[in-house]
């Protein structure tokens, strides 16, 4: 039995999903915070408690006989992080305490956990992304995710934990209309509530070292990150059959006793300008949209790109799917986002 801890989410509700198809059973924990029901299915069973309880945890983990754990439940908004920075230690690094404490007291050794590429800060000359690029966050929120990192790779060896970090690039699309992101961070809901306000797109800054002068970042449909989750969690359960051919090497290396330890970049590997995904975001309308160009924001570095190589390498996974999927399957998520209130 896998927790998924935060599956009520955007991104949990795929994974729940993902995992359902594997074959494997789950049990959720979300404290619907932002998360919503209706994204639980129901062969899943769901417990709505605070991952910072840490007594019910180990009491849902004893009872359910759950054997590993895909840790998701965080707040994720890193300019609320900047406005907020103790609350965010308290929900993200307090959160990880707490899930490792159970999972010493219920003797769970499997963990896959959302990392994400803000672990990395704004990099100047580093592209792509590989795990081992200096990790500088410059926000509570990121700080917060390496924490959690820096706290599972120290709590490792003593509890014998299995671990995989899987530090996320820009998660955007969804698996079905009623799974669509409600959050309004990101450049393509931000595209679309434009669009639904009957106002123009905008780019900030057009004056960037990069072909068309705009930033360009690493998309990865949220369908092939769930599919990510599903192989890592092969990985820290050993069963490396379907894996990359450098896991053998990983479950050979590190402190000499097999565990598995390994900290993925899941991305594409292959950037988009904000220009191209507000044009593909045109594309999926069906009418080309005009944007507004803005100056430059304050911090926002011309290319966030993605090495996924090392995935590749030891989930045996790659990303399948493009922009247009991504942007087509946000344009159709629309209609449910409108009826639900949150365009
Ligand atoms: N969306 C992205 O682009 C992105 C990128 C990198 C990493 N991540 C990480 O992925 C994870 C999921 O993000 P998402 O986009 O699905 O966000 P989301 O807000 O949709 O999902 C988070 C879920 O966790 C639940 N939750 C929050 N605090 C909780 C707590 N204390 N106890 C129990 N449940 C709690 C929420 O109710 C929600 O269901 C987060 O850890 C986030 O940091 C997201």
């Amino acid at each position: 039995m896998w927790m998924v801890t935060g599956g009520a989410g955007y991104i949990g509700s795929h994974i729940v999903r993902a995992l359902l198809d594997d074959g494997q059973q789950v049990v959720v924990v979300d404290d619907l915070s932002t998360g919503l029901m209706s994204r639980v299915p129901t062969p899943a069973h769901l417990e709505v408690f605070s991952i910072l309880d840490t007594k019910q945890l180990v009491t849902v983990m004893r009872q359910l006989k759950v054997t590993g754990v895909v840790h998701l439940a965080a707040k994720k908004a890193a300019g609320e992080s900047v406005d907020e920075p103790v609350y965010y230690h308290y929900e993200n690094t307090g959160g990880m305490i707490s899930l490792l404490r159970a999972m010493e007291a219920a003797e769970v050794k499997r963990l896959v956990y959302s990392s994400s590429a803000a672990v990395y800060g704004e990099p100047v000359d580093d592209n792509p992304l590989t795990e081992s690029s200096p990790t500088e966050p410059t926000n509570p929120y990121g700080s917060s995710k390496l924490i959690g990192e820096m706290m599972v790779r120290d709590a490792a060896p003593a509890i014998g934990l299995n671990w995989a970090a899987l530090r996320y690039f820009n998660v955007a699309g969804c698996g079905a209309d009623d799974l669509a992101d409600t959050s309004a961070a990101n450049l393509i809901p931000m595209v679309l509530r434009a669009h639904a306000a009957g106002k123009a797109p905008q780019i900030f800054g057009t004056d960037y070292p990069t072909p068309d002068g705009t930033c360009i970042r690493d998309y990865i449909h949220v369908v092939d990150l769930a599919e990510a989750h599903v192989a890592a969690c092969r990985l820290v359960s050993g069963d490396l059959a379907a894996a990359g051919p450098a896991a053998e090497a990983l479950a050979a290396a590190g402190d000499g006793s097999g565990r598995i330890e390994a900290v993925l970049n899941i991305g594409t590997g292959r950037g988009s300008s904000v220009r191209e995904v507000i044009d593909s975001v045109g594309r999926a309308m069906g009418e080309p949209l005009v944007a507004e160009e803005s100056p430059r924001r304050i911090g926002d570095p011309s290319i966030v790109q993605a090495d996924p190589a090392l995935a590749a390498e030891v989930l045996g996974w790659r990303s399948r799917k493009v922009l247009d999927d991504m942007t087509g399957s946000a344009v159709s998520g629309m209609g449910w986002l409108k009826e639900n209130g949150y365009l």
